[in-house]
């Protein structure tokens, strides 16, 4: 019988499974024509709702194509293409006029981003609990966060997969506020079959080196609200206005520009999407099913609005006291038998320090239980990254039988 690798058996894989990032002659090509061109930053602003460029003699810019191909992908007008996912939510919600004060409601089981934008912009995170089956913001708890100084809501879709966005709207138009949708994970990815990143009044992607697109790092806000677009394409501009003198500055705004070279490159990333997000929904829907069949390994559900999972993540609860070992001693026994993963957040953000500094508007300790759901999915999560679903399906075969060999021998893991 073939033994754990961790007690000295022979893997169930030596080969690595694809690397991250996937790029090819086009990256080449686009940052070549970049570079040769002299052109490295974009020039002008207002292509975003003009498409007009203001020196006809100068190379068509990149960032401007970038953000038209973009926001139409994810059924959008306009795109503003920024720095990172986490100034792209920043931006947003100043341009909603969201500022000291005002409450945003986030989930906290996400990126710190989620929570630190609405603070670096002076307004207050205020967390509001997972699903326990899909780690998205729960609808059943959101009413419950709502204040008087509510301004906001915020869900991720966690992993790619759509948050439950029927009851958080209604919710949200109840109350008339906003929803921006934290999309950093769900590039190419769609609710009831309507591309995620176009539900709310506005959303927000990253582009950073782990994500489905990447250009390193940068990062896009797309909305369909004509006079949000103006404003956060201004404030990404230093504040300037389209149509007016360039030194004249009208809002308090950041450079949060992207160059020319990062655009070039997300160019040729999303020619690449469609083909990649359909390779990872197959292997990660055939990943899910022979994950379920094993004991103690419950895969994120797949409800039917999710219908376009973008699988940044590949996401399963491990029940440990199911499974027989601990999540530690799995992940340790994992690695040896040659599968990547790791058990992600290690605890909900508002465990973070940052959180129990002095002078904050909220005890934030009083969410420890306030949000079981989240509390429980630190200590169950095993993340996979997406590289892995960019495989063929053997190789998520391998991942299952990787998993299936661990559990069958637990007891002697147990023991060493
Ligand atoms: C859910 C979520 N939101 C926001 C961000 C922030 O994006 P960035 O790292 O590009 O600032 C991230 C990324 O890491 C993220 O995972």
């Amino acid at each position: 019988m073939n033994l754990p690798a961790l007690l000295g058996g022979e893997p169930v894989r030596r080969r690595p499974f694809p690397a991250w990032p996937v790029f090819d002659a086009r990256e080449e090509q686009l940052a070549l024509e970049v570079l040769r061109s002299g052109q490295w930053w974009r020039y002008t602003l207002g292509e975003t709702l003009s498409e007009t460029h203001a020196d006809p003699t100068a190379a068509p810019s990149k960032v401007a194509e970038f953000q038209q191909k973009f926001a139409a992908a994810h059924g959008c007008r306009y795109g503003i293409a920024c720095v990172n996912g986490t100034a792209a939510l920043e931006v947003a919600l100043r341009a909603m006029g969201i500022g000291p004060g005002d409450e945003v409601i986030v989930p906290p089981y996400t990126f710190i981003a989620t929570a630190t934008a609405p603070m670096l912009i002076g307004a207050t995170p205020v967390f509001c609990d997972i699903q326990l089956d899909t780690f998205n913001l729960d609808p059943a708890r959101l009413e419950a966060a709502i204040t008087p100084r509510t301004r906001a809501i915020v869900p991720v879709h966690f992993a790619g997969l759509a948050a439950d966005l029927e009851p958080i709207l209604s919710i949200a138009a109840r109350h008339s506020l906003p929803v921006l949708e934290d999309a950093a994970h769900a590039h190419g990815g769609a609710w009831n079959a309507q591309p995620l990143g176009s539900l709310g009044a506005a959303a927000t992607f990253s582009f950073q080196a782990s994500k489905n697109m990447t250009a390193g790092e940068g990062g896009i806000i797309t909305t369909n609200d004509p006079a949000l677009a103006e404003h956060c394409e201004s404030l990404v501009w230093v504040g300037r206005k389209t149509g007016r003198p360039w030194y004249e500055h009208h809002r308090l705004g950041w450079n949060y520009r992207l160059t020319e070279f990062q655009a070039a490159i997300l160019l040729a990333q999303l020619e690449r999407l469609p083909a990649q997000t359909a390779l990872r929904q197959q292997n990660g829907a055939r990943l899910a099913q022979l994950l379920r069949e094993i004991p103690g390994i419950v895969p994120l559900a797949a409800p039917a609005y999710a219908t376009g999972h973008a699988w940044h993540i590949f996401v399963f609860r491990f029940l440990a006291d199911q499974f027989g070992l601990s999540r530690a001693r799995f992940l340790e026994a994992l690695a040896a038998e040659g599968i990547p993963a790791s058990s992600g957040y290690a605890h909900p953000l508002y465990r973070n320090p940052l959180f129990a500094a002095p002078g904050l508007p909220l005890d934030y300790s009083q969410f420890v239980d306030l949000c079981p759901a989240s509390e429980q999915a630190c200590a169950e999560a095993v993340w996979l990254e997406h590289r892995l679903l960019l495989g063929t399906p053997e190789d998520m075969d391998d991942i299952a039988a990787a998993i299936a060999k661990i559990h069958q021998h637990r007891a002697a893991l147990t023991k060493d």
